[in-house]
């Protein structure tokens, strides 16, 4: 069996090219198995047992962006518009940080006025001082001006989530309108604004998405490892029916196709960058109930808890069939406890859990 060897092949390697890359992400059956076996070697050898746990505060759906994939874009009027108070805000803190949680995730629509940068800016302090300065802060609040990622460090974030989407610019341009607010330019700007400014800097990117191809996945890891990141989280691009992005269903990647080959891109980034934070994204639940447990198992060590108060969680929703919807904090805690120990891991409570890759390039 020609594949096969060819497979076996590349994963002797001491690195991978593009070609390589590409036959990894359409490995299938006895050559899937053999790539996630050796990521999940590389895992244990690397980063070891422990999933960290970041509790996830959704606390926001208000975004002035229009990205054609997503739920919560501007223009869905369906969506009822919430945005938590600050006292919701830091209940759910206080639940992460009581619960051992490692860190918190930040994460709202997009938004850059005045109000809301000071907002987020007093939210981190005074995060950071019920907490004593226990709870590692990430945030996840889009593009921004250098100075307003510089004042959110300041103030006591430390890791930063910006998903480059696709590196394919052309693709970037067919899932976002092309103005001054979707250019991807910008993006990068950001990107690196952040990591410059010593965030512990996290991207991704969507698998599957109409017109993407498997070419396009392996440039996306080439730039990650290129940007020497921290941390990635990827998840299957998951349609929703409110969107433009909808409309082209009859180019849809196959449910199943889309699943499967997020997990090679985790399974091949591991083995390329063997001391990053990788993410068990949220939407592989939405496909497979097992989906998260799944992307463990080949090389992700982070899981997200939603902590966000059950009454929101039905109206933060960027692509259909999120799960979670109506658990609690505790639910969702519990459940991924079990969880990680059924995929044979640890979780690692009361430690932050930071990017081992941060700490080795400093
Ligand atoms: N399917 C999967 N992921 C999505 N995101 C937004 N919409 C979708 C969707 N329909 C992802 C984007 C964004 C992150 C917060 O959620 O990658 O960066
Ligand atoms: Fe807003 Fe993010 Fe959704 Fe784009 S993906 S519309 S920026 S919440
Ligand atoms: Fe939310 Fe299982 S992770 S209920």
């Amino acid at each position: 069996n020609i594949m096969r060897d060819n497979i076996e092949n590349i994963l002797q390697k001491e690195e991978f090219d593009f070609k390589d890359i590409v036959a990894l992400l359409q490995a299938e059956g006895k050559e899937q198995k053999l790539l996630f076996a050796k990521a999940q070697e590389v895992q244990l050898k690397h980063v070891g047992k422990k999933v960290f746990f970041r509790g996830l505060i959704e606390f926001s759906n208000v975004c002035s962006k229009n990205c054609y994939y997503c739920g919560i874009r501007k223009d869905n009027k369906k969506v009822d518009r919430y945005n938590l108070n600050d006292e919701e805000i830091i209940a759910a803190a206080r639940f992460a940080h009581e619960n051992k949680y490692a860190s918190l995730v930040l994460q709202s629509g997009e938004r850059s006025d005045q109000h809301f940068i000071e907002r987020v800016d007093e939210l981190l302090q005074k995060i950071k001082e019920i907490t004593h300065n226990e709870i590692g802060i990430t945030i996840s609040l889009g593009e921004q001006s250098d100075e307003t990622y510089r004042r959110w460090f300041r103030s006591g974030a430390h890791r930063y989530l910006l998903r480059i989407e696709t590196t394919n610019e052309v693709l970037y341009k067919q899932i976002h309108p092309e103005d001054d607010e979707h250019d991807f330019e910008n993006r990068l700007r950001c990107l690196n604004a952040i990591k410059e400014i010593g965030y512990q800097t996290g991207t991704g990117v969507m698998v599957g998405l109409p017109w993407q191809t498997y070419a396009d996945l392996a440039n996306d890891l080439l730039f990650m490892k290129k940007m020497d990141i921290d941390m990635c989280g990827m998840g299957p691009y998951v349609e929703h029916h409110d969107t433009p992005l909808f409309e082209n269903k009859d180019i849809l990647w196959p449910i199943k196709t889309r699943f499967s080959v997020t997990l090679n891109m985790i399974a091949v980034l591991r083995i390329l960058m063997k001391d990053i934070n990788i993410a068990a994204a949220t939407a592989l639940q939405a496909i497979d109930p097992m989906g998260r447990e799944k992307a463990l198992r080949v090389g992700a060590n982070v899981i997200m808890p939603n902590i966000t108060p059950s009454t929101h969680r039905k109206d933060y929703q960027l692509y259909q069939n999120k799960p979670c919807i109506d658990e609690g904090a505790d639910d969702c805690g519990d459940c991924l406890s079990l969880r990680i120990e059924m995929a044979g891991r640890e979780v690692g409570l009361g430690e932050w859990g930071d990017s081992k890759h941060f700490l080795n390039r400093k």
